[in-house]
C-alpha cells in the first residue's frame, strides 16, 4: 500500500472516530435536560455507553469516604444484579492502579497481566478477558473509576482509539458526578440550615429549659447525622462530666450518669477548652471504653466541642459515630460549635433553674425532717405519701409529668402545718376529742401558710390545702365534693390514708397492705375518688405499693 493510500486509510478512520464521539456526545447532551436528577443522567449515559460501544460489561466505581474502597455504583451487562453495591479493596486490581495513578489502564489479556485481580470474577462467576480503566475525576483528585469489559467493537479497534473514546465518555460522567455532588452538597446545606434555624426556635421558644436542650441536642442529631449526641456538663469543682442531655439508643443508662473530666475525648475537650475529631477512637489513647462496656454501646468516631458559658469552658457537646461510612470533618465541626453557642444561654438558665430547683427540694426536705423529729410517727410518711402519690397518677396520666412534679412535692409538705400543732394533741397515745380534732384540722391550712413563701406553685399550695377533702363532699377544710376538689388532692388523700394504715400509730396497730387495699377499696366513691382508688388498685396489683412504699 502507498503511503498516500496509508494516510487515506487513516484519516478515514479518525473521521469514523470523530464522528463515533461526536454521536455519543451529542445524544448525550440532547437527552440530558430530560434527566431530573444527576442519578438519572449517569444511567442515562451507563445505557448509551454500553449500547453504542459493543462490550460485555461497563461499571462506574467510586470510592467512599474513607477512600479505602471501591464501590461497584452502576453497573451494566450480566452481571448487573450481582455487582452493584459491591465493594473491593481500592488499592488492588486494575482499578486500583487507575486510583493510584490518574491514568487510563487498557489491559488486552487479562491472563498476562499480574496486576489483574481474579476475586470479583470468581465470586460473581465471570471471565474479564480485556478490560479498560479510566480514571474519574473532581478537578485533580480521582473519585472513581470507568470500566469497560471485553471490548469487542469494530469501530474501535486501537488502544489510542478506546483510550479516547472512554477518556471522554468518563469526563461527562465526571462532570455530572460533580453536579450530583454540589446538588448533595447544596441541599445538605439547606436541611442543616434549617434545622439550625429549628434550634435557633426553640432556644426562642416557650418551652421548658429541659425540652429546649433536648430538643436542641436532637436537633444536633439529625443536622450531623450520627447515632447518639449529648451535652456534659462540668461540676463545680470541674472534675467530672455529667450527662446532661442525652438523645440516642442509651439515654435511659445515660442520663445524670458522671464521668472523670480527667480522662477520655470529652475530659481532653473539656480540659484543654479545643474541640476534637476522632474518626478512629481505636487508636486515640485518650479514648475511654469504660461507657462502651458498661452500655454495651460500640462507639466508633467522635466529635467534641467545649461549651462555654461567661468565656470559661463549662461542658462539652459531644456526637458519636457519624452513620454510615462517612466521617467527621471541619463542616461538622463548625456546625456543632454554633450549635453549641447557640445553646449556651439555655444551659447557663437550666443550671441556674436546676440550683433553684436543689435549693427548693432541700428547703422542703428540711420541713419533712422538722416534722419527723418532733413527731416519730411521722418518720418517712412524707417520702412515702409523695412516692406513693406519684405511683398512682402514674398508672391514672401516665405522659402528666406535671402532676406527678406537683405530688411529689405536695406530698413532702402536705402536713408541714403538723409543726404548730401543740405536742399535747400531736403525740397524744389515746384517740383525739373533737375540740383536739378541731385543732389537728387547721394543719391542712397551716401547711400552705407554711411553704408558700418558699415559692412552690399555686397548684401544689392548693393540693396541700385540700388532701383532707372527701369524694362526697363531707371533708375539711372546705368541704368540697367530686371534681371541685384538685385532682392532685384527691391522689393525694388515698396515698395518705393508704400509708397511714400501713404505719404502726401509739393507739391502734398498723393493717397489712392487703387489708389496707380492702379499706381503700371499701372507701371509694364516699371518701375517695373511684377512679383515683381504681389506678391504686392497678398499681397494687403490679406490685407497685411496696416499692413505692
Ligand atoms: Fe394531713
Ligand atoms: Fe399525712
Amino acid at each position: 500500500m502507498s503511503d498516500k493510500n496509508q494516510s487515506a486509510l487513516d484519516l478515514e478512520i479518525e473521521l469514523k472516530l470523530a464522528n463515533f464521539k461526536l454521536d455519543i456526545v451529542q445524544e448525550i447532551t440532547r437527552m440530558l435536560p430530560r434527566s431530573e436528577t444527576p442519578i438519572q443522567t449517569l444511567n442515562f449515559i451507563m445505557d448509551r455507553i454500553f449500547s453504542l460501544v459493543e462490550m460485555e460489561g461497563a461499571s462506574i466505581l467510586l470510592l467512599d469516604a474513607s477512600g479505602d474502597k471501591l464501590e461497584f455504583f452502576m453497573v451494566r451487562g450480566e452481571k448487573e444484579g450481582e455487582l452493584t453495591g459491591v465493594k473491593m479493596d481500592a488499592a488492588k486490581g486494575i482499578a486500583g492502579k487507575v486510583i493510584a495513578s490518574g491514568e487510563t489502564v487498557l489491559i488486552e489479556n487479562t491472563e498476562k497481566d499480574r496486576d489483574f485481580y481474579k476475586t470479583i470474577d470468581e465470586t460473581v462467576g465471570y471471565s474479564t478477558r480485556s478490560l479498560i480503566a479510566v480514571p474519574l475525576k473532581s478537578g485533580d483528585r480521582v473519585i472513581g473509576v470507568l470500566e469497560g469489559v471485553n471490548i469487542d467493537d469494530e469501530e474501535v479497534k486501537s488502544p489510542a482509539q478506546l483510550s479516547e473514546v472512554f477518556e471522554s465518555l468518563a469526563g461527562v460522567i465526571s462532570m455530572t458526578l460533580e453536579n450530583e455532588r454540589l446538588i448533595e452538597g447544596m441541599k445538605n446545606d439547606v436541611e442543616r440550615k434549617q434545622r439550625l434555624l429549628d434550634v435557633s426556635h426553640a432556644v426562642n421558644s416557650s418551652l421548658s429549659l429541659s425540652d429546649v436542650l433536648s430538643a436542641v441536642m436532637n436537633a444536633a442529631k439529625d443536622i450531623l447525622g450520627v447515632e447518639a449526641a449529648s451535652l456534659l456538663l462540668l461540676d463545680n469543682e470541674k472534675e467530672n462530666l455529667v450527662f446532661h442531655v442525652v438523645t440516642g439508643e442509651k439515654k435511659r443508662d445515660l442520663e445524670k450518669v458522671s464521668i472523670s473530666a480527667s480522662t477520655g475525648i470529652a475530659g481532653a475537650c473539656a480540659t484543654s477548652g479545643a474541640p476534637i475529631i476522632c474518626n478512629d477512637v481505636h487508636s486515640d489513647s485518650r479514648f475511654d471504653g469504660s461507657l462502651d462496656k458498661k452500655t454495651g454501646f460500640v462507639t466508633r468516631s467522635v466529635l467534641c466541642v467545649p461549651l462555654r458559658s461567661d468565656n470559661e469552658v463549662s461542658g462539652v457537646l459531644q456526637a458519636i459515630n457519624k452513620k454510615g461510612d462517612a466521617e467527621f470533618d471541619e463542616d461538622d465541626l463548625a456546625l456543632l460549635d454554633m450549635i453549641s453557642s447557640e445553646s449556651a444561654v439555655a444551659v447557663r438558665n437550666s443550671l441556674l433553674m436546676n440550683q433553684k430547683n436543689e435549693m427548693f427540694m432541700g428547703a422542703v426536705a428540711s420541713l419533712s425532717k422538722a416534722l419527723e423529729s418532733k413527731d416519730p410517727c411521722h418518720a418517712g410518711h412524707a417520702e412515702r405519701v409523695a412516692k406513693l402519690a406519684e405511683c398512682v397518677a402514674g398508672f391514672m396520666r401516665p405522659d402528666d409529668i406535671e402532676l406527678r412534679e406537683i405530688l411529689r412535692v405536695a406530698g413532702l409538705t402536705h402536713d408541714a402545718g403538723k409543726l404548730a400543732v401543740p405536742d399535747a394533741i400531736l403525740l397524744k397515745s389515746s384517740v383525739v376529742d373533737s375540740s383536739e380534732m378541731d385543732i389537728i384540722k387547721k394543719h391542712a391550712a397551716l401547711s400552705c401558710e407554711i411553704i408558700n413563701p418558699i415559692g412552690v406553685e399555686k397548684e401544689v399550695s392548693a393540693a396541700v390545702l385540700r388532701h383532707h377533702e372527701r369524694w362526697d363532699g363531707t371533708g375539711y377544710p372546705e368541704g368540697l365534693a367530686g371534681a371541685d376538689i384538685p385532682l392532685a388532692s384527691r391522689i393525694l388523700a388515698v396515698a395518705d390514708a393508704f400509708d397511714a394504715m400501713t404505719s404502726p400509730r401509739p393507739h391502734r396497730e398498723k393493717l397489712s397492705t392487703a387489708e389496707a387495699v380492702e379499706e381503700i377499696k371499701r372507701n371509694s366513691g364516699s371518701q375517695f375518688d373511684p377512679a383515683v382508688v381504681e389506678s391504686f388498685v392497678i398499681a397494687w396489683e403490679n406490685d407497685m405499693l411496696d416499692i413505692a412504699n
